[in-house]
C-alpha cells in the first residue's frame, strides 16, 4: 500500500501551560481540577533545589494538604514507587504533582499508576497487552524543569526492574496528566552540563522519532519544530544560561520532541535504556555518545530524510555526511565525552547490553532493524572514540 493510502488514528495530550512564571498558577490549575490533597513527586538530587520549595509554598498558602516524596533515583527503581504509592496511599492524597528532570517526572507518573489499586507496577509493562480494568487514577500534573525529557504530556515511564537489570517502559491508556505547567524559569538554574545533556536528549527524540517510517504526521510535525527550536537555541542558551528566550525555546522544543516520540523511539533509546539500568548513567549524555554510531548505521534508510533533518536543524542544506558532520561538531561543542567507556561501560558487558537493547521497545521502531551482534558492533564502536 503506498504511504498516504494508509489509515491510521492520531491523538493528542494534554492541556499545556507555558510561559515564564507560571508555576504561580499551580495553585489554580489544582483547583480547576478538583485537588486538594495532591502529593508533589521529584528525585532525591532535586530535594534541595528551589523549584521545589517553590512549589510547596505556593500550594501551602492556598491552603492544600500537601506532602512531598524525593526518594528517587537518577533512574528511579520498582521498590521506590511503591515506596511511594505507601506515602500517597496513607496520606490519602488525590493527585500526584510530578515535578523535575525524566527521573522526577517518571517517579511522580509511576506511582500514580500505583496507587489506588491493586495492580502490581509490572502488570503497567508497556510490553504487556492484557486489558486492565482501571478507569480512574489519581490526577495526575507534571512540571518539566529540564528542557530535555518531554516526558510532561504522557503517563509513560522508565522504571529500572532490579531483578531483570532492564529499564521497563510502564503506562495505561487512561491516565494522562490533567495538564503539563511548562515555566522556563524553572530551569534557568540548570548547571551547564545538565543543559547540554538534557538538550541532546531532546535533539534525540525528535531525530529518533522522525526517522522512523511510518505515516504519522502529527508527530513528524512536532519533531520538526522541535529540532528548529533546538538546533537555534541549544548552543545559546549554553553561552547564555539566563536568556530566558533561549530557555523558553528549548523548554518548548523539549515538549514538542517528547510529544513527538508518540510515533516511537530508535537503537539510541534502546541501547541507552540498558546501559542506564545497568550503569545508572545519566541518560541524554549516555544518548549523546551513542547518537553518531546509530546514524552511521542508519545511513540509508533515514537518506530520504536527511536534507530536510539538516536543513531544519542547522539552517543549510546538506547531505548525510554534513549532517553527521554538524551533529559531531555539536556535541564538541558541548563537550560531551567521545565513548561509553568514560561513564564506565565495561567491554565484558557489551553481549549483554545488546541482547536486552534487541528486546527495548525503541529497537522495533528503529529504521533498520539490528540483530544482537549489530547491537554489540554499536556498542563497541560507541566505548572509545564514539565519532
Ligand atoms: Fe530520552
Amino acid at each position: 500500500m503506498s504511504f498516504f493510502a494508509q489509515s491510521v488514528d492520531w491523538d493528542f495530550p494534554v492541556p499545556i501551560h507555558y510561559g515564564p512564571g507560571r508555576i504561580t498558577e499551580l495553585s489554580s490549575i489544582c483547583d480547576y481540577n478538583g485537588i486538594r490533597r495532591p502529593l508533589i513527586v521529584t528525585d532525591r538530587g532535586s530535594r534541595d533545589l528551589p523549584f521545589l520549595s517553590l512549589a510547596r509554598k505556593i500550594l501551602d498558602t492556598a491552603g492544600f494538604a500537601v506532602n512531598v516524596f524525593t526518594d528517587i533515583s537518577p533512574n528511579p527503581i520498582d521498590k521506590e514507587i511503591m515506596m511511594g504509592k505507601s506515602v500517597f496511599e496513607e496520606g490519602k492524597h488525590d493527585a500526584v504533582i510530578a515535578i523535575g528532570g525524566g527521573s522526577g517526572m517518571d517517579g511522580g507518573k509511576a506511582i500514580s499508576l500505583v496507587s489506588n489499586n491493586n495492580y502490581k507496577l509490572w502488570d503497567f509493562d508497556n510490553d504487556k497487552t492484557e486489558v486492565k480494568d482501571i478507569s480512574i487514577f489519581p490526577s495526575l500534573i507534571c512540571i518539566p524543569t529540564t528542557s530535555g525529557t518531554g516526558a510532561e504530556t504522557e503517563s509513560t515511564a522508565m522504571v529500572t526492574n532490579r531483578d531483570l537489570g532492564m529499564k521497563l517502559c510502564v503506562w495505561h491508556p487512561n491516565q494522562k496528566p490533567v495538564a503539563a505547567l511548562l515555566d522556563p524559569e524553572l530551569t534557568l538554574d540548570l548547571p551547564k552540563n545538565l543543559t547540554a545533556w538534557t538538550g541532546i536528549d531532546a535533539l534525540v527524540h525528535a531525530i529518533e522519532s522522525y526517522c522512523i517510517n511510518s505515516l504519522h504526521s502529527v508527530a513528524d510535525g512536532m519533531a520538526l519544530e522541535a529540532l528548529n527550536l533546538i538546533g537555534n537555541n541549544l548552543e545559546l542558551v549554553i553561552k547564555n544560561p539566563t536568556d530566558i528566550q533561549s530557555r523558553g525555546a528549548m523548554l518548548i522544543g523539549s515538549c514538542l520532541a517528547g510529544i513527538s516520540f508518540k510515533k516511537g523511539l530508535g537503537l539510541v533509546h534502546a541501547i541507552s535504556h540498558m546501559v542506564g539500568a545497568i550503569y545508572n548513567t545519566q541518560h541524554g549524555l549516555t544518548n549523546a555518545i551513542l547518537l553518531p554510531a546509530v546514524l552511521r548505521f542508519n545511513k540509508v534508510e533515514i537518506s530520504h530524510k536527511i536534507e530536510t533533518l539538516n536543513y531544519v536543524t542547522f539552517s543549510k542544506p546538506g547531505n548525510f555526511d554534513d549532517f553527521y558532520n554538524n551533529i559531531c561538531n555539536l556535541l564538541d561543542n558541548l563537550e560531551i565525552l567521545n565513548g561509553l567507556e568514560g561513564i564506565g561501560v565495561k567491554k565484558e558487558k557489551v553481549l549483554e547490553l545488546a541482547k536486552k537493547a534487541s528486546k527495548d521497545s525503541a529497537a522495533k521502531t528503529n529504521p533498520r532493524l539490528a540483530s544482537v551482534a549489530e547491537l554489540e558492533n554499536l556498542i563497541i564502536e560507541s566505548l572509545s572514540r564514539a565519532r
